[in-house]
Order: C-alpha cells, then sequence, then structure tokens
C-alpha cells in the first residue's frame, strides 16, 4: 500500500467466544455432539421466546410506521417511557435527550469508546467481556488498562487495587462497570459500587456501567441500579433487551446519561457520541416500538421469574459438581448466565490432554494447538472440545491472565445440562490428570 491503512487498533479485536465456533461447526460435520457453551444467546440455546411476546411483536409487524427509519436518539414515546420508569425509582433523573438508541450495546459499545479522545482511557475489568476491553484498547492502540475482579472474593472488584491504578495512571478518565457480570456472573453488592462511585467522584472520573443483565439477579443476592447509587458523578448506564426478554436478533440497546449536564466536557462527549449516531442515522425501530408493550404484559415478570430460578437452580448443580475437584476453583453466579472457573497455575501446563477417538477430529485438535505460545486454558478448551463436544471459552481471552474456562447455564434441558457437567467434571479430572 502507498501509505500504512491497518488502524492502530486492529491487534486488540479478537473475540474468542465467535471463534471457536467456527471449530464447533467443523466438528459437527465431522459427527460430533457439539454442546454449544460460549455464545451467550438464549434463543439459539433453544430458550423458547413465549407465544404471548411473539403476538406484541407481530402486531407491531403489522404497522407501516415500523418500517421507518426512527429518530437518530429513538423513538420519544419509548424513551419517556424509559425516564419515567427510571424517575419513579427516585433514581438520579433523567429526561428522554438522556437516552441514546443503538443497534445493540454492541453499536453503543463501539461508538462510547470509538468516540473518547485517544489518549483518555476507561479502566476495564479483568477479566471482562471482551467487546468493551477490545474496543477500548483499540481506540487507544494500547493493551487494555484493568483492575482485577478476585475469583477467592466471590468475584468482586479489587477495590483498593483498582483505586491505586487509578490514582498512578493519569490518562484514565473513566471507569467500566459491568453489573451483573459477564464472564464470572458476579454481582455487586451497594457498598461496593458506592466506593467505585467515590473513587469516581475523588478522580473526576465518568463511569460506564454495563447493566445488560440488571433483571437476571438470583440467590437472594441484593445490587442496585447505578443510577441509584451515582449522585453527582457523570456516567452512562448501557442497558438493552438481548439477554432479558431475550431478543439479541433484534439488536437494540440504549445509554441512559446521568449528569451531563454537570460537567460541560462530559456533556460535549455524549454530543459527539449522538453526532456519530446521526451520521449512521437511526436504530433498528420494530424492537424499540414493541418492547415497552412486552415488558408491561402481566406475563412477564412470571416469564422473568421462571428463568431466573433456572439459572439459579443450574448455577448450584455446577458449583456442587465442580466444585470438589482439586485443582479449580468456582464460584456460584449470583446473576446473568455465566460461570468462569479457574485453573490453579500449578495444576494446568502445556502437555495434558484428553484421549480422541476419531483420528480426523485428534489430528484437528492437534494441529489446532500445534501454534507456539498457545495459553494452556485454550489448549484445554480445544481438548474438552474434541474429546467431548463441550464448546468453552477460555478464560485467558477475557482480558486476564487467569487460566480457565467461561460456561454458560443456559441449556434449557435440565437433563441434557446435568449430561453436559457429568462430562465436563469427568473431562476436567482427566485432563488434570493426564500426563504432565
Ligand atoms: C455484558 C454485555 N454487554 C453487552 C452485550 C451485547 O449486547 P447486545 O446484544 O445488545 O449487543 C453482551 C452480550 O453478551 C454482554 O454480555
Amino acid at each position: 500500500m502507498r501509505t500504512k491503512i491497518v488502524h492502530i487498533g486492529a491487534q486488540e479485536l479478537t473475540y474468542e467466544i465467535r471463534n471457536i465456533i467456527q471449530v464447533a461447526d467443523k466438528l459437527n460435520e465431522m459427527g460430533v455432539e457439539v454442546y454449544l457453551e460460549n455464545i451467550g444467546d438464549p434463543v439459539t440455546k433453544g430458550e423458547k421466546v413465549p407465544s404471548w411476546m411473539k403476538k406484541i411483536v407481530s402486531e407491531f409487524v403489522m404497522e407501516d410506521d415500523s418500517y421507518g427509519y426512527s429518530p437518530t436518539q429513538g423513538l420519544l414515546e419509548t424513551r419517556h417511557f424509559l425516564a419515567d420508569m427510571n424517575n419513579s425509582n427516585g433514581h438520579c433523573r433523567i429526561t428522554p435527550d438522556d437516552i441514546i438508541f443503538f443497534n445493540g450495546l454492541g453499536d453503543a459499545i463501539t461508538k462510547v469508546y470509538g468516540f473518547l479522545r485517544r489518549t483518555a482511557r476507561v479502566i476495564t475489568p479483568s477479566p471482562t467481556y471482551t467487546t468493551h476491553s477490545s474496543s477500548e484498547a483499540a481506540h487507544a492502540g494500547l493493551p487494555p488498562v484493568c483492575y482485577p475482579l478476585d475469583p477467592d472474593n466471590n468475584w468482586f472488584p479489587d477495590i483498593d487495587e483498582l483505586r491505586r491504578r487509578v490514582k498512578y495512571n493519569p490518562a484514565v478518565a473513566g471507569i467500566l462497570i459491568i453489573n451483573p457480570d459477564n464472564p464470572t456472573g458476579t454481582v455487586m453488592p451497594e457498598s461496593i459500587l458506592r466506593k467505585i462511585v467515590a473513587i469516581a467522584e475523588e478522580f473526576n472520573l465518568f463511569i460506564i456501567a454495563d447493566e445488560i443483565y440488571q433483571n437476571l439477579i438470583y440467590n437472594g443476592r441484593k445490587s442496585k441500579p447505578l443510577a441509584a447509587v451515582i449522585d453527582d458523578v457523570p456516567a452512562i448506564s448501557m442497558k438493552g433487551i438481548s439477554k432479558e426478554l431475550p431478543w439479541p436478533g433484534a439488536r437494540c440497546g440504549w445509554i441512559e446519561v446521568y449528569n451531563a449536564q454537570k460537567n460541560s466536557e462530559f456533556n460535549t462527549y455524549i454530543q459527539t457520541i449522538l453526532g456519530a449516531k446521526m451520521v449512521e442515522v437511526c436504530s433498528t425501530t420494530l424492537p424499540q416500538k414493541a418492547f415497552p408493550h412486552i415488558i408491561q404484559h402481566p406475563k412477564f415478570q412470571d416469564h422473568l421469574e421462571k428463568r431466573r430460578l433456572r439459572y439459579e437452580r443450574f448455577s448450584s448443580i455446577t458449583y456442587e459438581r465442580l466444585k470438589k475437584i482439586p485443582g479449580i476453583l468456582v464460584n456460584r453466579a449470583d446473576g446473568a448466565f455465566y460461570m468462569s472457573i479457574v485453573f490453579e497455575m500449578s495444576k494446568i501446563n502445556g502437555r495434558q490432554s484428553l484421549p480422541i477417538s476419531n483420528p480426523e477430529v485428534r489430528s484437528l485438535i492437534e494441529n489446532l494447538i500445534d501454534v507456539p505460545k498457545i495459553t494452556p486454558d485454550k489448549r484445554f478448551v480445544y481438548y474438552m472440545l474434541g474429546a467431548t463436544g463441550i464448546c468453552l471459552v477460555p478464560l485467558s481471552s477475557f482480558n486476564t491472565d487467569l487460566q480457565g474456562f467461561r460456561m454458560t447455564l443456559l441449556e434449557p434441558n435440565e437433563r441434557r445440562f446435568c449430561q453436559m457437567i457429568d462430562t465436563l467434571e469427568k473431562g476436567i479430572k482427566t485432563y488434570l490428570n493426564s500426563a504432565g
């Protein structure tokens, strides 16, 4: 090329959650029954969309204006609905102008980081959902700046370490919270949220809170939305319908902006994000029309509660089965629908394996792991996929040096879920005890 064309952040953009599916597809073609434990899509995993929900959507499908563009920020009546819902809870007051719709939070995330000044950094949790850490790192053209979540303390953030890292890195302008969290399933209590808000206040930072799983909390855990604890700190809350309805194919999510008027620099940043959305025109119209009706439907709360109870139960089944295995650390998920399991560093290495009886599958897996510097957990994940068909995601691909894997609690069929856990348990034991 006459001049360099590759973006400074190109190498930061990886997404192992979807990379591994190409391997799973190949194994499927070779006749291996695959358990897709990698993707957080309840619908693809077989959760049934209730017929009352489909009926609401189908009624909007029959209206002509569902086929038109919507206003750039989103439909006014839907933004009114969301602002009223927030304000009626006594949270930090917002108006419809403080809400911007996006084509799913994936779109919101890339714009929120993409239009931040390149030298300003947002400190992200480690491990973290990679769409955040990769987009943030790509905007800066540098590796992510992060603070640790502690697997020995329920995956709660290490607050002292967060404060230290903020204090000694003047480039940090914002703090990301994901609550409930992907990939760990942890739910932050109000006291921790307040400590993070206090750090933001002390160092004059803004907060981004990804709250897409805010209504998927169980095991009796309690938390608060950011709007309830934010006081006067400038902040963005990210919300959406992908996980909660669930309707991920709608590509519909939004940001709620708190305290924009209290800080002119932050306000200009938000106006830039809105400008970027305007250049793109708008977000999907149909889901914006339908979802307020879905969440107000008399059957919605019951639908949500049933799903919470199932995740709670599957989280307990997994915890009780895996916690007995020596060499791994397991925390029960309290929210969202993921669990992250950590290997003790001394128990995993680059020499372990699982027996794979089909020679074609074995050769595919051995080729895949035969690359320099493959992490021990990626090697484990590939062997597990080849030997058992269980498709996990290596924990190290979530912006952490910890070795382990993330699984989901999404399989709707309890018998099949328990079979999968059975196979997983045996596979982990065999792998860790294999010639190492
Ligand atoms: C924490 C978190 N935020 C955002 C998203 C993406 O949401 P959307 O479907 O709205 O793009 C996901 C998807 O897994 C997620 O786990």
